[in-house]
């Protein structure tokens, strides 16, 4: 008990010295990035010693810490992970260290996630925000395949979704992929009722399309987009996606902000994913040849990360958040080590000039493998 008192008091002691440190760099850095977006008076928020960004306007607002928790990986799709004890450290680490944003879905697992989730972080309700997906389609606890966005399957989801986050209310609901059968007009209206019963305070879509944020946002205002955003991965600045997003102030929630590990560079050709609980197999872009022929772009933030004293997974990161203050990743993780280090990406005050340098350097480098097999890329972009 005394030693458990003793780690909590050194993590907070850390925290607190680590967010002297880490403030006046992301002040600089949110600057920078207002000053780009031309709202150079705008100041940063920070909280418990963590920079926040709010992603949505008006009633949509949701304040959270300028990087989130991605929860998937401590149960599904990211091979071998730690038991659930472990995890649950790990996230209460998280929550200690200042980050309010932690990510789930349905699917994930199925449903394993949800119930991690809700074990962990339950007893935080009102400090934090847990936000999960609906979607995908989950009979008996098993994920079909299918697309089920329809009125009594959302109704029904974000019931069975709060008893296992065990709270009364999801701060941030998303659609996971669009439902074909299911008009995204009609999608806003039962959320929107959703969010007048109390159950739902804000919702999401993720991999959409422009046209279809613009026709959601018209009927529920948006509080983000979550989709696929990092240096290997850039369609949302070309689809109009985050232009959209920048119009209608709307948040964005770059998911596998590292490549699902990739841009860390603990992967290489040689490396063995659990068939059984691992998509990246299945991934084109994971495929041995495209892993070697790929290990060049994660030299190059090598490279750029060397002389400023950041490892390749910070600069994944440091990227993606001077891009726009309304821009929140979502790095996943089972390693405390890994916890600090990208949280640590905070720190570091990169000029605008080194960012654009980097984004050419490896722009000219090809990308070998799509991101998607043809099956998961018919899911995206409607
Ligand atoms: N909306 C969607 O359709 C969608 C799709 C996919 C994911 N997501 C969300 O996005 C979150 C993150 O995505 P993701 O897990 O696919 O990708 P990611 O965050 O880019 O990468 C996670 C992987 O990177 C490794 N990693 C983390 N920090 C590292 C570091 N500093 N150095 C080296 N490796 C590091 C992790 O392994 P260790 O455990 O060893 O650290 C893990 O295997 C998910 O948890 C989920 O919430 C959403």
């Amino acid at each position: 008990m005394k030693q458990e008192i003793s780690r909590r008091h050194f993590l907070k002691v850390a925290a607190t010295v680590g967010a002297a440190l880490t403030i006046q760099p992301v002040v600089n850095k949110v600057k920078a990035a207002n000053v780009a977006l031309g709202d150079a008076n705008a100041s940063p928020v920070i909280k418990n010693g963590m920079p926040c960004r709010t992603l949505g306007t008006g009633r949509a607002a949701l304040e959270v810490s300028a990087l989130g928790f991605g929860v998937m990986g401590m149960t599904y799709n990211r091979s071998q992970h730690p038991d659930k004890k472990a995890c649950i450290r790990l996230l209460h680490e998280a929550v200690e260290r200042g980050v309010t944003l932690f990510d789930t879905a349905i699917i994930y697992g199925p449903l394993t996630n949800e119930y991690l989730a809700g074990e962990a972080l339950s007893a935080f309700k009102g400090k934090i925000n847990v936000t999960t997906k609906f979607g995908h389609e989950v009979i008996d606890g098993k994920g079909t395949g299918r697309q089920d966005s329809s009125r009594a399957t959302v109704r029904r989801y974000c019931e069975e979704s709060l008893k296992r986050l065990r709270t009364d209310s999801i701060p941030l609901f998303y659609q996971h992929r669009y439902d074909p059968h299911t008009p995204i007009e009609e999608v806003a209206e039962t959320i929107k009722e959703l969010i007048q019963k109390g159950k739902v305070q804000r919702w999401g879509l993720c991999e959409v399309s422009a046209e279809t944020i613009r026709k959601a946002h018209a009927v529920c205002p948006l509080t983000a987009i979550q989709s696929e955003y990092h240096l290997m991965h850039r369609d949302v600045e070309q689809n109009g996606v985050l232009d959209i997003c920048r119009e209608l102030g709307i948040g964005f929630v770059p998911y596998s902000p590292i490549n699902r590990g990739f841009l860390g560079g603990c992967i290489n050709e040689y490396t063995v994913f659990d068939t059984a609980n691992d998509n990246r197999h299945t991934l084109p872009r994971f495929q041995p040849d495209a892993i070697r022929a790929n290990t060049r772009i994660v030299a190059a933030l090598q490279r750029f990360g060397r002389e400023r004293g950041m490892t390749s997974a910070q600069v994944a990161l440091g990227w993606l958040l001077q891009k726009a203050p309304w821009i929140v990743p979502i790095p996943g993780t089972t390693k405390q080590s890994h916890l600090e280090e990208n949280l640590h990406t905070l720190a570091f005050d990169v000029p605008a000039e080194a960012w654009s340098e980097l984004e050419r350097t490896v722009a000219a480098i090809p990308v070998v493998g799509d991101r998607y097999n043809a099956e998961q890329q018919k899911q995206v972009g409607h």
